[in-house]
């Protein structure tokens, strides 16, 4: 089939390349001129694992660039509208972009042709482009069309697309439907796994995609009610893990409790420093927009973000009782991406908690693997230095602080991370290290709804009375802890 994919970001692009990975011949459409030439010479513009090898493999065959829309669209039988839908001033979906697109293709529907939301949008939004269409001047028999909402993970984009557990196609007409089914046929009947040169899953096992057949209605409901679920189950065991730290239990030993019932399964239960990235926080304030539009107080998703913005805060305090006072501290930070896997920074928790830690007067020596350059245009001062390594980041620091969940940074050396640093304290955000593996390693650490690994004549001087009754009091610690300057008694 052909189909234009319009739109090159994360959805966009990843979409392009897999559907001409299952057999199809795609045109990705973007009118940034620059992406659209970066993408013509060669460049893979995303940090995304298999992507680049997906791009060269197709590119100039299967898939072709194009920034001219209305001539990608006339070509094609199918039009996948994979455009931005940022945050409006309300926390609605901007639909301007899609509504353009809409607009500008309209002309070129001379032919019977589906059209496809991909984009995360609200209820309605494909009774609205179809609109668009139709008083564009395109004939109703000409055109449906249908909600097919992704659920790509960045960092993994490629094999969630190959590989999925279930594909989700809302259309109101059969014939619209028969389209999509054909377009996803390689995967749901598995010829495509019987292909010599497919792309190879990193895991053996893997079960065919359910397809799941509904209205666009429900499609574009079936999107948010996803993400803001898996929001919820995050923001879930993070306020689980405040409690462990209050009462000293063990949030490892309670998500393998909780997580042991099949019903609420493990997945999505790591407790850290919050949910980041371009979809759920943007995501659960669409849909609670949505809600509130139809008259409905969802109050349940306010809590949701309530307690993830509540979560770099209580990572922050935890950095200010592990070191006391943050002004005139050097801090080694291994992270800046929302999550490991991807160079994307936006609505990053690791940003905002770097940025609060210079604003208290702390110089910040900053490892990521993919996104510094990202974070470089996020991040600008003259307290933040960018390494190029875990090593070069702890050097002489004060503390090392986790905010993203790198697998390299899981397998550091960490008996010569502790070398270097000035003092052996680490403060895990993303409950990355083991407490046992840092007790042998001597290292005085920190991390989410775990308790503290620090030597017994170290006891945490914000301890209520009774529980540091029995150690030496703070003053034991001074060799490490010497204030530096007059500045650091002002503790917040
Ligand atoms: C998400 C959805 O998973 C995907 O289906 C949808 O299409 C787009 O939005 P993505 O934003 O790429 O994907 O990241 P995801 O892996 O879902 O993680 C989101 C955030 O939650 C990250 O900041 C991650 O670190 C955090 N997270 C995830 C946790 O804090 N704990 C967890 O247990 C899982």
């Amino acid at each position: 089939m052909r189909i234009a994919v319009v739109g090159s970001g994360y959805v966009g692009l990843v979409a392009g390349a897999c559907l001409a990975e299952i057999g199809h011949d795609v045109i990705l459409v973007d009118n940034n001129q620059a992406k659209y030439l970066a993408l013509v010479s060669g460049e893979c513009p995303i940090h995304e694992q298999y992507l680049p090898d997906l791009l060269d493999k197709h590119r100039g065959r299967r898939l072709i660039f194009s920034n001219k829309l209305a001539q990608a669209a006339a070509a094609c039988d199918a039009v996948i509208i994979a455009v931005g839908t940022p945050p409006a001033s309300h926390g609605e979906a901007d639909l301007s972009y899609v509504e353009s697109v809409a607009r500008e293709i309209a002309s070129s529907i001379d032919r019977y042709k589906v059209v496809i939301g991909k984009s995360t949008v609200p209820v309605y939004t494909s009774d609205w482009v179809r609109r668009v269409l139709l008083l564009n001047g395109v004939r109703e028999d000409l055109v449906d069309v249908v909600s097919n909402p992704e659920f790509l993970r960045e960092g993994t984009a490629v094999t969630d697309f190959l590989y999925p557990d279930r594909i989700v196609i809302g259309a109101n007409t059969p014939r619209a439907c028969s389209v999509l089914e054909e377009i996803y046929r390689p995967l749901v009947d598995g010829s495509y796994y019987e292909r010599e040169d497919r792309f190879r899953f990193p895991l053996s096992e893997f079960r065919l995609a359910k397809l799941i057949t509904t209205t666009a209605k429900s499609a574009e409901l079936i999107k948010y009610a996803s993400n803001a679920f898996l929001a919820m189950k995050i923001s879930f065991i993070n306020a689980v893990a405040t409690i462990c730290d209050f009462v000293g239990a063990d949030i490892d030993e309670v998500r393998e409790g909780i997580g042991s019932d099949e019903r609420i399964g493990y997945k999505f239960l790591n407790p850290g420093i919050g949910y980041g990235g371009s979809c759920f926080p943007k995501d659960l304030s669409a849909y609670h927009a949505v809600a509130r539009e139809c008259g409905y107080d969802f109050r349940l998703l306010e809590e949701v973000v309530e307690i993830n913005n509540q979560q770099r805060e209580r990572f922050l305090r935890k950095v200010q009782k592990a070191l006391w006072t943050l002004n005139g501290k050097r801090l080694g930070v291994l992270g800046l991406s929302f999550k490991g896997g991807t160079d994307d920074v936006r609505e990053s928790p690791a940003v905002t908690i770097i940025a609060s830690l210079v604003q208290k007067g702390a110089t910040v020596c900053v490892y990521d693997p993919a996104a510094a350059s990202r974070g470089r245009e996020v991040l600008s001062s003259d307290r933040i230095r960018y390494a190029k390594s875990i090593y070069e980041a702890a050097e002489g620091a004060d503390a090392l602080l986790i905010l993203t969940d790198w697998d390299e940074f899981r397998h550091a050396d960490y008996s010569l991370v502790r070398d270097l640093l000035k003092y052996p304290i680490i403060i895990d955000g993303r409950n990355l290290l083991s407490p046992e593996k840092m007790r042998a390693l001597s290292i005085m650490y920190f991390s989410m709804g775990r308790p503290d690994v620090r030597p017994l004549h170290m006891a945490d001087p914000t301890a209520s009375r009774t529980e540091v009754s029995q150690e030496p009091i703070y003053g034991t610690y001074q060799p490490a802890m010497e204030p530096e300057s007059d500045d650091s008694a002002l503790v917040e």
